[in-house]
């Protein structure tokens, strides 16, 4: 599969780290941006240095993978268009800024512009995102991209699988979002699966 990874400046650089990560050893066609702050909290909270107009996605996944990067103001992108037919995008994490713009249809950068193409083009679009409290702003937006067809799934960790590090309470979001993307995974947390 084609698949598009979003980064942008919520907390929670982690869940994108182990994203990429199981996407390393997926075998699909991983293409990488970053909006601006968002590279400032993936160095604030990874301690990764990057360089936005050069990201090494293996410096952010900590493990090497190979993935094509193109910069949050690059709409030459080939997801910037449909008629390039990916087959999924996340925003891991999603700031409620990219939200807010997403569900105005407001697409001014290379994020917002292709969060648009594949809720336009019905293609599978996950938002995992993270903001707490929620004001009547984040919700309303929540529901009409919902409505639109994209998948709000916010990054709140489940225990139900007892979940002994921080590794494994990431994997109940990671992988749930994987799921939407129809992403194929092992994983021991699952309901039922003991
Ligand atoms: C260290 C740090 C943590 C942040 N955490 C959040 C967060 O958890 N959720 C959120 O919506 N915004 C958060 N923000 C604010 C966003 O980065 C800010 O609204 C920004 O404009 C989002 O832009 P982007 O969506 O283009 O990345 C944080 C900012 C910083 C510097």
């Amino acid at each position: 599969m084609k698949l598009v990874v979003a980064i942008t400046g919520a907390s929670g650089a982690i869940y994108a780290r182990r994203l990429l990560q199981l996407l390393a050893r997926s075998g699909h066609d991983v293409s990488l941006t970053i909006s601006a702050v968002g590279a400032k909290v993936v160095e604030r909270e990874l301690s990764a240095r990057v360089d936005l107009d050069d990201v090494d996605a293996g410096v952010i996944a900590g493990t090497e993978m190979a993935v094509a990067y193109y910069r949050w103001d690059d709409f030459f992108a080939p997801f910037a268009s449909g008629s390039a037919r990916y087959d999924g995008m996340a925003i891991v994490p999603c700031s409620v800024g990219t939200l807010g713009r997403i569900a105005a249809g407001c697409a001014d950068n290379l994020i917002t512009r292709a969060a648009d193409v594949f809720l336009k083009e019905r293609r599978p679009l996950v938002l995992v995102v993270r903001e707490t409290p929620l004001s009547g702003i984040h919700l309303a937006n929540m529901k009409a991209i919902s409505d639109a067809g994209g998948i709000i799934l916010p990054a709140c960790p489940s225990f139900y699988a007892n979940p002994e590090s921080i590794e494994d309470l990431v994997d109940t979001v990671v992988v749930r979002a994987l799921d939407h993307l129809g992403v194929e995974t092992q994983w021991s947390g699952r309901w039922g699966s003991e």
